[in-house]
């Protein structure tokens, strides 16, 4: 197969998905890598992963996969009530339950674009006194960060486009997407306005 084709769109996405921006392939190779890498640092103690719903759920299940060492798992709900694509006001849906005082915490979460929600959940972890807290993201979108902060872990860097697929949705939608792909502007334009004008 071709590069060109392995990269296209799939047809019944065309309308919405403008361009593939990290294929199935890629995600699978990358997630594999840096699990080896997060093995390394922590040395086969036991960890508490911490994931944020809802966005982390195939990165989560690909990561913990190619984990070799012992863990327990749980999860933040945290939804932000934005318009369209900016975020908002962030409201917590679901609190942890595993107690993690003492313990070695990987906090997963699906991209890091603003910093907001990581520099909220990371003090509100921190409070819960555990041995230290490393962050784990599938995606940095660097260019914009408002908040000081980044991950220990960052599977790939990527540009200032609002992405989807691979958990990462748009209204909640495009979660299933094998690969992560480029919205199309018009997409969340037209959702945004017609929020708007409600
Ligand atoms: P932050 O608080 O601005 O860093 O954004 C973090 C959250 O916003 C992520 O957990 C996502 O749920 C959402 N988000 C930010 N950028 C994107 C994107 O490009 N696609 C889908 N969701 C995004
Ligand atoms: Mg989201």
């Amino acid at each position: 197969m071709s590069a060109k084709l392995k990269t296209s769109v799939p047809p019944r996405w065309r309308k919405e998905v403008q361009s593939i921006l990290i294929t199935d392939e890629q995600l699978a190779r990358r997630v594999k890598i840096l699990a080896r890498e997060i093995e390394r640092d922590f040395r086969g103690r036991e960890m508490v992963v911490v994931s944020l719903l809802s966005g982390t759920v195939m990165f989560l299940a690909d990561l913990i996969r190619h984990l070799n060492l012992p863990l327990r798992l749980d999860f933040i709900g945290v939804s932000s009530y934005g318009l369209g694509t900016e975020s908002g006001e962030l409201v917590f849906t679901k609190e942890l339950r595993i107690d993690v005082r003492g313990r070695d915490v990987l906090l997963v979460d699906d991209i890091l674009d603003t910093g907001k929600t990581l520099s909220r959940v990371v003090p509100k972890l921190r409070l819960l006194k555990p041995r230290r807290i490393k962050t784990c993201v599938l995606l940095n979108k660097a260019a914009r960060r408002v908040e000081k902060i980044q991950a220990d872990y960052v599977g790939f860097e990527i540009p200032d486009h609002f992405v989807i697929g691979y958990g990462l949705d748009f209204a909640e939608r495009y979660r299933n997407l094998p690969f992560v792909g480029v919205l199309r502007p018009h997409i969340y334009k037209e959702v945004s306005q017609h929020v708007c004008k409600k």
